[in-house]
């Protein structure tokens, strides 16, 4: 153990952390007085909480009422008493309402605003330590080691494992080693490998495409409906089967879009010529655009698909419901007419990758599965990688079109329009000799091509274009300077300088991938999250995952940065290798971890002229030293796909304008249903990108709640199936692919990730409206349905339910959850995860997530920079280019650029995806003028702190969509 690591002692983790929260210092407003002294010292002397021990101990964002009262007053202790998390009740978390009074920002820290935000900060990072510490379940055969160790180094240290070998089978098997030590090496690590090997050097299947999605719940709480745990039996009885509730009568019930003249609607179709009468009412999000929800549309495509060329498992048809009512009787034929849905649909079943036994160890005394009951595989790259862009096997790669006058290119061809942007193209058709699946005829030729919306083909356009004016850029560079280092170093001649005139389009080409796999990290990291969880802490909290919290305070993060890697990164001990490396990379942030190693003490050498970086292309341990899986190879998990069906973001129709008119005026409503698949590709091209950038960047998204799915989502066509309806019900089938994939439902779902149970249905409304009000009343009328749809049963105190949590006197949860023995309680274990996390109406301030979605994020967003080497120690111009590394940093060429003006409080660099817009569609540029963050509707006054107002800005005024609603 060297100097640094002893010196941090578990006291001086507790003054890291607090050094971390002090940097944070935001401007603005006065301070509040040091309200509630008392209990603020008794928070103090309480010290801060240590990490849990084991599972069912865990800190679940609850703290005790000393503590919620000096962050947040009487009104957050009085919050403790329900399910959810406490730092939603702390001072400056939410609008200027939760500021302390007379104060118009957050201000210093030791002010009642700052100990609310320091709070919410701290609590946001236990959690995502001890997630780290209890949620990693991976489904590659290396979760024994995890659990026991290997050759005296703790399971969560661990950086190898058997598992992530290439197999003889991999075309670059021999090239790593073989049968011997594999180590990536040479052209295997100079760019992001179609197929995802090598990103780890030392792992290189990890991530690759074809391996399987990991967990992040206990293997034993899967696939509940099986009934092979004890726990899962007494949890559900047997009320639980793939069909079981009726997945068409939870669609129709507890998804469907209440309209208020469903003529005009029309089950999304909208009018004839798509009239501007034409309406379909949904519930909206006032501070997130459409184009938000085709972002993550868009970011799916790149993460995860459990599908191969857009299908399932042909060969299997299976029923997906509208046959059993809530009382499990079958439905008559009025009943089905009543709901609308459809029992003639069928769907092709899921594939399964491994359903046998799983195998089993022990430990501590304690047999344990080595895998979940069933294993599903990720058909894509896990790594954010771009690959939907770019491809992830050969198939998909022969689907992206180079520009033959430039491979280094993407081939983009004119636009019909006017604009500077759509001169810059749009993208190609398939052709004749393209392999592509027929429902996908008529659509732009991209490696991922399914579920092709309006949205997607507008990101391809817009990263198509940014992919080539990145590669204009450098041939400009090239012709100023072509006998100039570009920094771009060959591992194969790590010593031979290449210059600008040296790189070749394939190289270049794979340059560009980089670059714009980092950007879009970027945007949705420090762009799309904080727009999507509108609020202070979680501002800080993206920002300090890409800049660090320590950004500006150049002395105290090179220092941090320097024991993350070096200390913490590369110890045996589980502790430093997972929590305390965790707490402490917020400091310098997650991206550019480790790509810098200094000779001399880093804490001076950032200030030394003399410094020198010794990071060297030759030495693996520089290449790869950035990275940290926890000890458990990183993949998605299924729980994760889950918390991102995300359809009830689309509306039915979208608001048509013209950049080139005036752009306050709806001129047409488009359903959604006529711009999907070949039809997008046609709209985008009839009308350009840049309307289609105005018309979503101006219009709500849908609210993800109960009730507030789009109508042409139930009733989408699929004409692959060749079914008797040749129809599906997108909504029923979401619930019936995660009981495919064995999601726990809800209420373990939430024990399981560190959340507090609920223990009825009444738990999900909010407690913080007052009895009577109409929103309130609305929650209860939606609970009722939920009540009727899931049921209830007389419980039985004597089945213990779950291994998970405690009740809080440190009893263990039964049946009964708290109620009497044998009364009538509601049946909360059987709601699915998906109609749980949309029916929850307490949300911290400005979520448009619920809080069980987003502790699926802190683990999950945070490791998928954690793992890949591209975004930690290999962010280095040996890969990047010089150009490459600054176009990440600044958002593009010409340095960084500022917005006018401070944003909630802070100074604000222009946001990476306006900067990208303002590139690739340049005729947006009044516009986008006023927009500040790219998802935040482009029309909608931002006012003072943290507002969720919907009100126009300036020049907005005419926009009919701020009229009152009728
Ligand atoms: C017009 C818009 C959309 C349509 C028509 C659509 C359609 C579909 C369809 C047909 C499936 C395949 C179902 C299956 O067989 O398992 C699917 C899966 C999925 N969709 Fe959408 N979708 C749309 C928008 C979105 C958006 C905005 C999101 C936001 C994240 C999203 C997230 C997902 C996810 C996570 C899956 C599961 C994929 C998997 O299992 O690998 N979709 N969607």
């Amino acid at each position: 153990m060297n100097t640094s690591t002893k010196a941090l002692g578990a006291a001086a983790l507790v003054q890291v952390l607090v050094l971390l929260l002090s940097a944070c210092a935001t401007q603005g407003g006065e301070q509040g007085a040091l309200a509630d002294a008392g209990d603020c010292i008794d928070m103090v002397a309480g010290g801060l909480r240590p990490l849990a021990k084991e599972r069912d101990q865990r800190f679940n964002g609850k703290v005790g009422a000393d503590v919620a009262t000096c962050r947040g007053s009487d009104k957050a202790a009085e919050f403790r008493k329900t399910p959810y998390v406490d730092w939603a009740n702390y001072w400056a978390t939410g609008d200027s309402a939760t500021l302390y009074p007379g104060t118009t920002g957050v201000g210093r820290h030791l002010s009642a605003n700052g100990r609310g935000i320091d709070g919410a900060l701290l609590d946001l990072e236990y959690q995502r330590m001890e997630l780290i510490k209890f949620n990693l379940f991976d489904n590659n055969g290396t979760f024994v080691d995890y659990v026991l160790g290997r050759d005296g180094v703790a399971g969560p240290a661990l950086k190898t494992w058997d598992a992530m070998r290439l197999p003889k089978s991999a075309p670059e098997y021999n090239a790593v080693g073989g049968d011997g030590p594999q180590l990536c090496s040479g052209e295997l690590i100079r760019f992001r490998n179609l197929d995802g090997v090598c990103n780890d050097i030392r792992n290189p299947r990890l991530g690759s495409a074809g391996t399987p999605f990991a967990r992040n719940v206990e293997f034993e709480s899967t696939y509940p409906d099986l009934g092979n745990n004890e726990l899962a039996r007494n949890r559900h009885g047997d009320r639980l089967a793939l069909l079981k509730p009726d997945p068409q009568l939870i669609s129709r019930k507890l998804f469907t879009r209440e309209q208020s003249d469903p003529a005009k609607c029309n089950e999304g179709e909208g009018l004839p010529g798509n009239s501007t009468a034409g309406q379909c009412d949904y519930k909206k999000a006032p501070f997130f655009n459409v184009l938000a929800a085709f972002w993550i549309q868009f970011m799916t495509h790149d993460w995860f698909s459990h599908l191969e060329e857009g299908h399932n498992n042909d060969g299997a048809m299976m029923p997906v419901g509208c046959s059993t009512g809530a009382d499990g009787k079958p439905l008559g034929a009025a009943q089905i007419k009543a709901l609308g849905c459809r029992p003639g649909d069928r769907i092709d079943r899921g594939y399964v990758a491994e359903a046998g036994a799983p195998p089993t160890f022990t430990a501590n005394g304690q047999p344990q599965l080595a895998r979940a009951y069933k294993t599903h595989t990720n058909t894509v790259t896990g790594w954010w990688d771009a690959s939907q862009i770019y491809g992830y096997d050969a198939v998909s790669r022969s689907r992206v079109k180079r520009d033959p006058a430039d491979p280094a290119k993407l081939l983009l061809q004119p636009g019909a329009h006017a604009g500077a942007g759509e001169a810059q193209g749009e993208l190609p058709l398939f052709g004749a000799n393209d392999k592509f699946n027929p429902q996908w005829a008529g659509q732009s030729a991209v490696a991922f091509p399914d579920n092709w919306t309006i949205g997607i083909s507008f990101y391809h356009t817009v990263f198509a274009r940014e992919h080539n004016a990145f590669v204009d850029a450098f041939r400009a560079q090239t012709r100023a300077t072509p006998e100039a280092d570009s920094g771009l170093r060959n591992p194969v001649r790590p010593d031979d300088v290449i210059r600008y005139k040296d790189v070749s389009a394939n190289e270049l080409f794979e340059i560009g991938r980089l670059v714009v796999a980092a950007e879009i990290a970027k945007i949705h990291t420090i762009e799309w999250t904080p727009q999507l969880l509108y609020d202070e802490p979680l501002y800080l909290g993206m920002n300090a995952n890409w800049n660090g919290l320590l950004a500006g305070h150049e002395i105290a993060k090179a220092a941090l940065e320097k024991i993350v890697v070096q200390n913490f990164g590369k110890s045996e001990n589980a502790k430093k290798a997972t929590q305390w490396y965790s707490a402490l990379a917020s400091g310098p942030g997650i991206f550019g971890l480790g790509s810098h190693v200094y000779s001399d003490d880093a804490v001076f050498a950032l200030y030394d002229p003399k410094k020198t970086d010794i990071w060297s292309l030759k030495n693996p341990d520089h290449v790869n030293g950035g990275i940290n899986h926890f000890g458990s190879p990183f993949n998605f998990p299924e729980e994760f796909v889950s918390v991102y069906r995300l359809h009830a973001l689309v509306p039915d129709l979208i608001e048509f304008r013209e950049w080139d008119r005036d752009p306050n005026v709806i001129r047409a409503k488009v359903p959604v249903i006529e711009t999907f698949r070949g039809k997008a590709t046609k709209a985008m091209l009839d009308a350009g990108a840049a309307n289609w950038a105005l018309s979503m960047g101006r219009q709500r998204l849908g609210l993800l709640t109960l009730q507030n799915t789009p109508q042409f989502m139930q009733n989408i066509a699929l004409p692959r199936l060749q079914t008797a309806t040749g129809k599906i019900d997108i909504a029923a089938l979401d619930v019936i692919r995660d009981r495919e994939h064995g999601v726990p439902r809800f209420n373990e779902f939430r024990r399981q990730y560190g959340l507090r149970q609920l223990t009825s249905f009444d738990d999900f409304i909010d407690q913080r409206l007052p009895a009577g009000s109409p929103p309130r009343k609305e929650q209860e009328r939606v609970i009722a349905t939920l009540r009727e749809v899931y049921g209830q049963h007389r419980c039985d105190a004597s089945k213990i339910i779950t291994d998970a949590q405690r009740n809080v006197d440190g009893t263990r949860i039964d049946d009964c959850l708290g109620h009497a023995n044998g009364s009538l309680v509601d049946n909360i274990e059987d709601v699915d995860t998906v109609v749980g996390w949309l029916a929850e109406f307490t949300r911290p301030h400005g979520f448009a997530i619920s809080e069980t979605q987003f502790q699926v994020f802190i683990l999950n967003a945070s490791r998928r920079l954690y793992s890949d080497r591209f975004f930690t120690s290999s962010f280095r111009p040996e890969f990047y280019t010089a150009l490459g590394v600054r176009w990440v940093s600044d958002n593009g060429p010409l340095g960084k650029v500022m917005e006018r003006g401070t944003a909630n409080g802070h100074t604000v660099e222009v946001a990476p995806l306006k900067r990208i817009l303002l590139r690739t569609m340049p005729e947006l540029a009044p516009e986008l003028d006023h927009v500040v963050n790219t998802f935040d509707p482009w029309g909608r006054d931002r006012g003072a702190y943290y507002t969720l107002g919907w009100k126009p800005r300036p020049g907005a005024e005419a926009d009919p969509a701020f009229a009152p609603a009728p």
